[in-house]
């Protein structure tokens, strides 16, 4: 079988509204052009975001139920507990709810005004947390990274050399903690190796600089490395994640992802000193060290989460679908950004419409497209979410890349709307001379894309 097929069957239906290309031309219009802004039950396929969309498993329904919710003490605290230690090896497990929490947690307690912190791509909330307590987030990812068509299994990987050369550069006392980022969703949900992880852990050894993990697509980059990296092929995913954490001194996690669960996270880390200030802080903004800011059943859904995210079967349909679209589209000479990663596809906008200006936005454009001919969200990544206008000039300056991210949530479309969803964009990119342009008419100072309204160009 060239792909897995689904290995699970399904219990539970949610009725989805088949919508008309009409309603849909109206609801983009009065949604600004911007897809953050319909309502999703407009949509047909969400591919807006992998995280806190997963279908949970009739086991983590059936957890919900026996949950308990007592505030000090709760059972699934323990049951939590336990699991995330077997999993992952940290002494202290301290419940968030969700990862910009244990971000912001973590920071705090570790950050102080100029000091450094670098991850071989920090994600937005990453990088937004930093920059909040006013360190300075720095990306040394190699540069392989930045090249869409760079077929490299590992592109993750942090650039060891840039990362020496900050330590030269900053001094140990500037650099409270460096992070990896597994998968490296802003680099296309690319993997870290092993080899890569140890060495790191090797250099910074030398300085006593701890290493963290934002560990929310930790089991993704576990089956690549399985697949990918020479002498892990009989490896069993939990040991090979067993592996990955024995390098790190503690690691953040958002659940939405590889914790199967709709809401929930965690922060842990073997240092005492550290966890008891992570906790009092928590006790202020969260809760009890107990619950953290969950329900005792959500803890307990994360802790059956965490333990089937691990089986290989499921591992293997789940990267082998995301691949699956990629494939199909890759196929039929659709540009997308390689290799293939483990949570999204990519398409690259700039080659999708090479007729329309960056500075008209192709990345949107497309997206616009996708939703109104087919009921598909997409996410732009690309000059809305990253342009700025220089305040000189007034002309946007637009990012390197523009890309279109397919994030695929986990457990939730069959094959078959895989298939609609390729056969859409095939489609799409036969007949890529009818779309339009846009044009911002309005922006928030800040991540102006959530809230951005745009026109059509010659509307
Ligand atoms: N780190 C990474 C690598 C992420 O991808 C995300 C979330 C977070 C941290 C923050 O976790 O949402 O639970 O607070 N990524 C989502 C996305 C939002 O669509 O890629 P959170």
């Amino acid at each position: 079988m060239r792909f897995p097929a689904e290995p699970f069957k399904i219990k539970v239906v949610e009725p989805l509204r088949m919508t008309t290309q009409p309603e849909r031309e109206q609801l983009i219009r009065e949604a600004g052009y911007n897809v953050f802004n319909l309502p999703a039950e407009s949509i047909y396929i969400d591919l807006l975001t992998d995280s806190g969309t997963a279908a949970m498993s009739d086991r983590q329904w059936s957890g919900l139920m026996v949950g308990d919710e007592s505030y000090a003490g709760s059972r699934s605290y323990y049951r939590f507990e336990e699991t995330v230690h077997a999993i992952f090896g940290f002494k202290h497990i301290i419940p968030t709810h969700q990862g910009r929490m244990a971000e912001n947690l973590l920071f705090t307690s570790m950050v102080r005004p100029g000091d450094v912190v670098p991850n071989n791509i920090h994600f937005d909330t990453t990088r937004a947390n930093v920059e909040h307590n006013e360190g300075i987030a720095l990306d040394q990812v190699i540069d392989e990274a930045y090249d869409p068509k760079a077929e490299h299994p590992f592109k993750g990987n942090m650039d060891l050399r840039k990362l020496a050369e900050t330590i030269r550069r900053e001094g140990r006392e500037r650099i409270p903690l460096v992070m990896l980022t597994i998968t490296n969703n802003s680099g296309g949900g690319q993997p870290v190796s092993l080899e890569n992880i140890r060495q790191t852990k090797l250099l910074l050894s030398r300085y006593g600089i701890p290493l963290f993990f934002d560990a929310c697509r930790f089991a993704e980059n576990a089956f690549f490395i399985q697949e990918r990296e020479a002498g892990y092929q009989d490896k069993k995913i939990s040991d090979i994640v067993r592996e990955i954490f024995s390098y790190g001194d503690g690691c953040t996690m958002s659940a939405k992802k590889d914790g199967l669960v709709n809401i929930g996270g965690f922060i842990a880390t073997n240092d005492d000193q550290l966890a008891e200030k992570i906790t009092n802080l928590l006790i202020l903004v969260e809760g009890f060290p107990t619950y953290g800011g969950l329900a005792g059943r959500d803890l307990e859904a994360m802790a059956i989460g965490l333990q089937e995210v691990l089986d290989e079967e499921y591992l293997r349909f789940r990267v082998g679908q995301v691949r699956y679209l990629g494939e199909l589209l890759d196929n039929a000479g659709v540009p997308i950004l390689k290799p293939i990663g483990g949570h999204a596809v990519y398409l690259n906008a700039k080659e999708f419409l090479p007729a329309i200006p960056q500075e008209q936005f192709p990345g949107q454009s497309l997206v616009v497209a996708l939703y109104r001919e087919y009921g598909i969200r997409a996410v732009e990544i690309g000059t809305l979410m990253f342009g700025k206008k220089d305040p000189a000039t007034g002309k946007i300056i637009c990012p390197e890349l523009e890309m279109v991210r397919l994030a695929i949530p986990r457990r939730v479309y069959t094959n078959m709307q895989i298939s609609y969803v390729a056969e859409s964009i095939i489609e799409l990119f036969r007949n890529r001379n009818r779309v339009r342009g846009l044009k911002l008419v309005y922006e928030a100072p800040v991540l102006r894309h959530f809230t951005a309204r745009l026109e059509e160009m010659g509307s």
